[in-house]
């Protein structure tokens, strides 16, 4: 059965100790998490830059394969770097509508690449753009802030675009919340219609990141749907 058919709670990368990249995400993978979210910034469509391909692949090889690598690109004109991810280990690609002119043709090319496609959408950008292309996305990921940072406020408005996509790609869609998730708005993003729930600094910013997201799981709802 697909990892999409689930729920899942990913522990985003950007919030860990990138010197200790291996070890903190196998705290999680031990505590139960089986996808890792794994952040792209190009300094161009968000200001930061974070990893690419190089890092990907070195956790690929330090992960078991089972472990499904969630690969979020914050960059412009992802068209141009999706092989590269795919052949690093992405397990599914999601790039955002802002980013590129070509949706339609990056969410085909990143399944001919034998990734699941995701397409993401800023706070300010209307559910519209799922309804031209809902037989071609595998996963939507509807940001709950604005992208290129943690530790942001949930934007409680993002919440209301959930269940818009919702209504779009109707009850079977694996729809993704990112930004400002933790143990007390996981149960909102889940009402909301969410099924994939990022967390980056509620994890990796917790005393006991294992503990941590055994606490968002369960209040996601993982493991019970
Ligand atoms: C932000 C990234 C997120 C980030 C979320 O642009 O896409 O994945 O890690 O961080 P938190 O969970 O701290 O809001
Ligand atoms: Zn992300």
């Amino acid at each position: 059965m697909s990892p999409l058919n689930h729920r899942h709670v990913a522990p985003s990368i950007l919030s860990a100790d990138l010197a200790n990249l291996a070890a903190e995400v196998k705290a999680v993978v031990d505590a139960g998490a089986t996808v890792v979210h794994f952040d792209v910034m190009d300094g161009q469509f968000v200001p930061p830059i974070t990893v690419g391909p190089v890092v990907l692949s070195a956790l690929r090889d330090a992960l078991p394969a089972s472990i499904y690598l969630d690969v979020h690109l914050m960059i412009e004109t992802p068209e141009r770097q999706i092989e590269d991810f795919a052949s690093a280990g992405a397990d599914g690609i999601t790039f955002h509508a802002e980013a590129t002119p070509h949706a339609h043709r990056v969410l085909h090319q990143i399944r001919e690449a034998d990734c699941r496609a995701g397409l993401a959408v800023c706070p300010a950008t209307p559910p519209a753009v799922f309804e031209e292309v809902a037989d071609m996305v595998d996963l939507a990921l509807v940001m709950t802030v604005n992208p290129g940072w943690g530790g942001q406020a949930l934007i409680p408005s993002c919440l209301e675009k959930v269940k818009q996509v919702r209504e779009i790609l109707g009850p079977d869609a694996a729809i993704q919340v990112d930004g400002g998730v933790d143990a007390e708005t996981a149960p909102l993003c889940a009402a909301a219609g969410a099924t994939w729930f990022v967390a980056g600094s509620a994890v990796f910013g917790a005393e006991d990141p294992g503990a941590a997201y055994r606490t968002i799981a369960a209040a996601a709802g993982v493991g019970s749907a």
